[in-house]
């Protein structure tokens, strides 16, 4: 059984990001993929898996829709945890993002350049098999992730998450909500990758 997160931050506390957008996003599109993941766990249970087939089967479907809901909850996770913050980077992950790009700047230009160029997430993760930060682009929840890499922060891409404050300029989206990154989490979660 999963459960809805609440919110670390009040709805209408974000630079830029409106009540409205965190309420929408939050308690409807986030909630909605927290209870499809419960739903479809609940009818895997009861479904027939000899009739399992690549062509067309009830079990391949919710198969399929179990990792886009399991991923969509995921990283909708990560998203809200990182923001409620000062947009102000310090600590240890900075120094790692640092030492792996070359300079905080160039992390930062090429985190900004991927949430530009996806069409629904950039994702910052550790990867152990270099034992470097990378930015990961993904086109949808369950496509674009790289097995054994461990999401540090993620950008929420889709247009849900910005029109109704920006229109169409994602840009300034991104450059708002960098604003309002709690630094912090995702050296919380650093640390803790490292183990
Ligand atoms: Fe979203």
């Amino acid at each position: 059984m999963f459960t809805i997160k609440d919110l670390p931050f009040g709805k209408d506390q974000l630079k830029g990001i409106s009540a409205k957008t965190n309420e929408i996003h939050h308690d409807k599109l986030y909630a909605g993929y927290v209870n499809k993941r419960n739903e479809i766990e609940d009818a895997l249970a009861s479904t027939d898996k000899s009739k399992a087939a690549a062509t067309y089967s009830v079990f391949r479907g919710l198969k399929v829709e179990e990792t886009f809901n399991a991923d969509g909850a995921i990283l909708h996770e990560l998203y809200f945890d990182s923001l409620g913050g000062d947009g102000v980077a310090t600590g240890a992950f900075v120094e790692k993002a640092t030492a792996d790009f070359g300079s905080w700047q160039a992390f930062i230009d090429d985190l900004t350049a991927t949430a530009m160029a996806c069409r629904g997430w950039a994702v910052t993760a550790y990867d152990p098999s270099d034992n470097k930060i990378h930015n990961f682009l993904c086109d949808s929840h369950n496509q674009g992730g790289v097995w054994g890499t461990i999401p540090l922060f993620t950008i929420d891409c889709y247009e849900h998450a910005y029109f109704i404050d920006f229109g169409s300029d994602r840009k300034s989206y991104i450059a708002s909500f960098m604003q309002n990154v709690n630094w912090s989490a995702v050296e919380k979660r650093w640390l803790a990758a490292q183990k």
